[in-house]
């Protein structure tokens, strides 16, 4: 029986990919046959992850960009195709949401930071490699946003708000480049990833207990089945739509 989550010959980059989240989709999209390139701030860290996933027999480079700078991210665009020829898998998952005292408080600095990493660089490296995936084979866009996109909180702005622009950005990727790249956002609710870290954990569990139907937040690996199937042939007909997994979390 063939493998409709089969990703061999393919080329996945995953930003963000060396912990939490985007170092579980790595890691699985290598499972499942593909190459993949791993991106994040630090060299060494995107280093050791591609020696991981060469080790499983997989072509992997790491190359590292800090996605809110645009030109990081465009080198990031021709080091991929320089080295691979193709991507038929991108995955814009780095992200993150600092803390502050009040929204008074959010420095220009802290927001243009926030908007960067989260918005500006999805849209510039959507926009490098989408063109390239529709004048070549198609492929599969991936944008990781939040549950904040949809239930703004004044303790996660602008974060909340550069979320919902990727929700809306990957709309128009599906038109621009469709029909043979689709393009879907993966919606995460609360993960136990670093980004926990900063939690009160016990405050966090008694919440999610009254809020989420699943009653906890989620491991890095349960975001795994939504990327496959977005990344491979069994999303074949979905685009352009927003899938969310997040425990039910209520919004
Ligand atoms: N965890 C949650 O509860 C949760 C909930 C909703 C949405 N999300 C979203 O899910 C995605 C992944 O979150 P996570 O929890 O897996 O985060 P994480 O554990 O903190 O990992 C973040 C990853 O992004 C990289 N990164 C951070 N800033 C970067 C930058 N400026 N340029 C390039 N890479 C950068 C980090 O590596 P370096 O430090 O080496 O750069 C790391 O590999 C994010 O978009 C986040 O907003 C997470």
């Amino acid at each position: 029986m063939s493998d409709v989550l089969d990703l061999t010959d393919k080329v996945a980059l995953v930003t963000g990919g060396t912990r939490g989240l985007g170092y579980a989709m790595a890691h699985a999209f290598a499972d499942h046959g593909a190459d993949v390139i791993v991106a994040s701030r630090k060299a060494d860290a995107c280093e050791r992850v591609a020696a991981e996933i060469a080790a499983k027999g997989r072509r992997s480079l790491g190359v590292p960009c800090h996605v809110g700078h645009w030109d990081q991210v465009t080198a990031l665009a021709e080091t991929a195709y320089d080295a691979f020829g193709r991507v038929d898998i991108l995955v814009n998952n780095a992200g993150l949401s600092p803390l502050y005292p009040s929204l008074a408080q959010v420095t220009e600095e802290l927001f243009d930071k926030v908007v960067g990493i989260n918005l500006k660089g999805p849209f510039r490296l959507s926009a490098l490699v989408g063109e390239r995936m529709a004048a070549g084979d198609g492929g599969s866009i991936i944008n990781i946003s939040s549950t904040a996109a949809e239930q703004p909180s004044p303790e996660a702005e602008p974060y909340g708000a550069a979320k919902a622009g990727i929700n809306s950005l990957t709309r128009s990727l599906a038109f621009a480049y469709g029909p043979t790249v689709r393009a879907n956002t993966i919606e995460a609710g609360p993960f136990l990833t670093d980004i926990s870290k900063a939690w009160d954990m016990a405050a966090f569990e008694a919440r999610a207990k009254e809020s989420m139907a699943l009653g906890r937040g989620g491991r890095p690996d349960e975001i795994v089945g939504a990327a496959l199937y977005l990344a491979s042939d069994a999303s074949s007909f979905t685009t352009g739509a927003v899938i969310r997994v997040d425990g039910g979390a209520r919004l």
